[in-house]
């Protein structure tokens, strides 16, 4: 390099190390490497040069030109780092600091609800699964073991979508059962999962709602009996509605999907029209259980002589209703806000069973 371009080297570098910011940067980066800038002048005055001259000074201008703009991106990087730690520095937030009080949002019960059981059992070791709210009638009765011309079809008051003919029919999920399904033809045994959510049916009333929500539990695995569905369900609704001797009894049923079924009620006393949930005489129904019926493990691809377990469904406003002293299922769904103020949660009064489920 000539003792000329040493200097513009020298020089463009000292001033690109000064430079103090982004845009100064950009500026000197015209200057000097625009269309109009300094090395770009340089650049065009080869074509004066004889021939073995311009070929020497084309090399160290070309040598100039990728020093400067290497010069230009290192300075550029520094600068963009500077400003992250300067910004970083600046945001910082104290996460000590109490929470400000927030007065009007509040936790819908259901989502309560859902969150208590979620916490509950996942103490237990299950985890949270999902499905499709729109199913197919075979996830939603025919692998349920529920046949075509069962009466549970009508009985569910089952709501059907258009199909235009083509296709298996679909239907607005009438329960969380078709989600057990769903589970034993995706994930291998053992199998761990309660599955809350939204189901449908076409009622309305005081105890009924058009659409309202169960919470549906499965356990997979090679030598699980009756004995494991009942400490399960015991531990469970005595957790949930936290009274320690809360008794329960089991009743014999019928369930498509389960071989034995049984409906459980927990002990509850109704003297003097109220109701008061513990060891009192009284019995009311909350849920629906059983073995998992050999028909819907075959039905999922499993070998029902290598794999059982049990199942069970319930309707998660009703327990909520049972718990809060909610006295109407319709209330649930008209949005207001008095109503939430009353029964509604704290955000950030997360349900655990260590810190406490509802406060
Ligand atoms: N699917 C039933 C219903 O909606 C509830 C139920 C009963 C679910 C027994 C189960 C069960 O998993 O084992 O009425």
């Amino acid at each position: 390099m000539t003792d000329e371009l040493s200097t513009v080297s020298a020089d463009a570098q000292s001033r690109i190390a000064g430079a103090a910011d982004a845009a100064a940067l950009e500026a000197l980066r015209i200057e000097l490497l625009g269309k109009k800038g300094r090395v770009t002048e340089l650049m065009k005055t080869l074509g004066s040069l004889p021939a073995d001259q311009r070929k020497v000074r084309g090399a160290a201008l070309n040598v100039l030109k990728d020093e400067l703009a290497g010069a230009l991106d290192g300075r550029m990087a520094t600068l963009a780092e500077s400003e992250l730690h300067a910004r970083l520095a600046r945001e910082t937030s104290d996460v000590t600091l109490p929470p400000r009080p927030m007065p009007d949002g509040r936790i819908h019960p259901i989502t309560q609800t859902i969150d208590e059981l979620t916490a509950i059992f996942g103490e237990m070791g299950f985890t949270v699964a999902e499905g499709p709210d729109i199913e197919d009638d075979w996830y939603n009765f025919t692998a349920l073991n529920i046949p075509a011309e069962h009466p549970s079809r009508q009985m569910m008051d089952t709501f059907y979508l258009k199909t235009g003919g083509a296709g298996a029919p679909r239907v607005l999920r009438t329960h969380t059962s078709p989600v057990q399904i769903r589970t034993m033809m995706s994930a291998k045994p053992p199998i761990r999962v309660i599955i809350p959510g939204r189901t449908y049916r076409s009622d309305h009333d005081a105890t009924h709602s058009p659409n309202f929500h169960q919470v549906e539990g499965l356990v997979i695995d090679k030598a699980i009996h009756m004995g494991h569905l009942k400490g399960c369900l015991q531990d469970f609704c005595r957790a949930y509605f936290e009274v320690g001797d809360l008794p329960l009894r089991f009743r014999p049923s019928h369930f498509p999907f389960t071989e034995p079924s049984a409906e459980v009620d927990i002990g509850c006393s109704r003297s003097g029209g109220e109701l008061k949930l513990g060891n009192h005489g009284d019995w009311l129904e909350i849920l629906g259980c059983g073995m998992v019926h050999p028909k819907v493990i075959a039905n999922c691809g499993l070998d029902p002589e290598e794999w059982q377990g049990f199942a069970f469904g319930m309707g998660i406003e009703r327990i909520t209703m049972l718990k809060y002293g909610i006295p109407d299922l319709r209330t649930f769904y008209e949005a207001d806000l008095r109503w939430l103020r009353h029964y509604g949660f704290l955000a950030l009064d997360l349900p655990s069973m260590t810190g406490g489920l509802a406060r």
